[in-house]
C-alpha cells in the first residue's frame, strides 16, 4: 500500500492558519535555504502557477507524490482567484458534497465514501504517495488513514487558530523520522503512524 501523507505547514503551537485558516503570515519564511529544499525535494507541492517565479522548470518530475487530496475550502483559496487546477502536475481530488460539477478536467470531486475512495487510491500501484494537502476538516475526516506526517513548522506562535486536525480527542501514536532544520528557524519533521 502506498502512503497517505499529511504534508502541512503549521505554527509552533500546531495551527495551520489563523482561526479562518489563513496561513499567509508564514509566507515570509519560504525563502533562502528552505525554499531551495522545497524546490528540490517537494516541487510538486508548490502551486503550478508559482513555478515560473520560483524558477521550477516545466515538466520537473514529482519527487514524493503523484496525487493530491484537498477539501473544498482549501481548493477554494485558489478557485476564488481563478485557479481551477493549482496542482495540474498531479492527479487532483477535491472532497465536497456541495460542489457537484468539477471546475477543471484535472480535478475529480469526491462526494461519497471519502475514506473508501482514499483507500482505493492507497491500494493503487505507484512508486509515489498521496499528498493530503488539508485543510483541517478534511484532515480530521481522514486522520485514521494518515500513514505519515511531514510537518513544516514555522517559528511563530498563534495562540489560537485552525487546528491541524479538526476531529475529536483520541491519542494516536507516531514514530519520529528525519528532522531537518533551516537557518530561518523552519523545522521539518517526518513521523510515521504506529499501526
Ligand atoms: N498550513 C497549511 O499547510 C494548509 C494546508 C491546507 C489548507 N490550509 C488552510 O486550511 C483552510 C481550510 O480548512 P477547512 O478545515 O476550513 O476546510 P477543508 O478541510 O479544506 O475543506 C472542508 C470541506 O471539505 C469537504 N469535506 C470534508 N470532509 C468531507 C467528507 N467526508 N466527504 C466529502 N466532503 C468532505 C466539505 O465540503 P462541502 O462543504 O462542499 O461538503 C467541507 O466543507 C484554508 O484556509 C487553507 O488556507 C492550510
Amino acid at each position: 500500500m502506498r502512503k497517505l501523507t499529511y504534508f502541512v505547514a503549521c505554527s509552533i503551537d500546531g495551527f495551520i492558519g489563523d482561526p479562518k485558516g489563513d496561513a499567509s503570515s508564514a509566507y515570509g519564511y519560504v525563502m533562502g535555504e528552505y525554499l531551495e529544499y522545497m524546490r528540490t525535494e517537494y516541487p510538486e507541492t508548490l502551486p503550478a502557477q508559482a513555478w515560473p517565479a520560483l524558477g521550477i522548470e516545466p515538466g520537473t518530475p514529482s519527487r514524493r507524490f503523484d496525487t493530491v487530496v484537498q477539501g473544498l475550502n482549501s481548493y477554494k483559496v485558489g478557485l476564488d482567484v481563478g485557479v481551477t487546477s493549482p496542482y495540474s502536475h498531479l492527479r487532483e481530488y477535491v472532497a465536497t458534497r456541495s460542489l457537484t460539477e468539477s471546475p477543471d478536467p484535472n480535478v475529480e470531486l469526491i462526494a461519497d465514501d471519502l475514506v473508501g475512495r482514499v483507500r482505493e487510491l492507497k491500494a493503487e500501484v505507484s512508486g509515489l504517495d498521496i499528498w493530503l494537502c488539508g485543510g483541517s476538516t478534511l484532515a480530521g475526516a481522514l486522520v485514521d488513514e494518515v500513514d505519515e506526517l511531514i510537518i513544516k513548522t514555522y517559528p511563530q506562535v498563534y495562540g489560537a487558530g485552525m487546528p491541524m486536525f479538526g476531529t475529536d480527542f483520541t491519542v494516536r501514536e507516531f514514530t519520529l523520522g528525519p528532522v531537518r532544520t533551516f537557518d530561518n528557524g523552519v523545522v521539518v519533521r517526518t513521523y510515521t503512524r504506529k499501526r
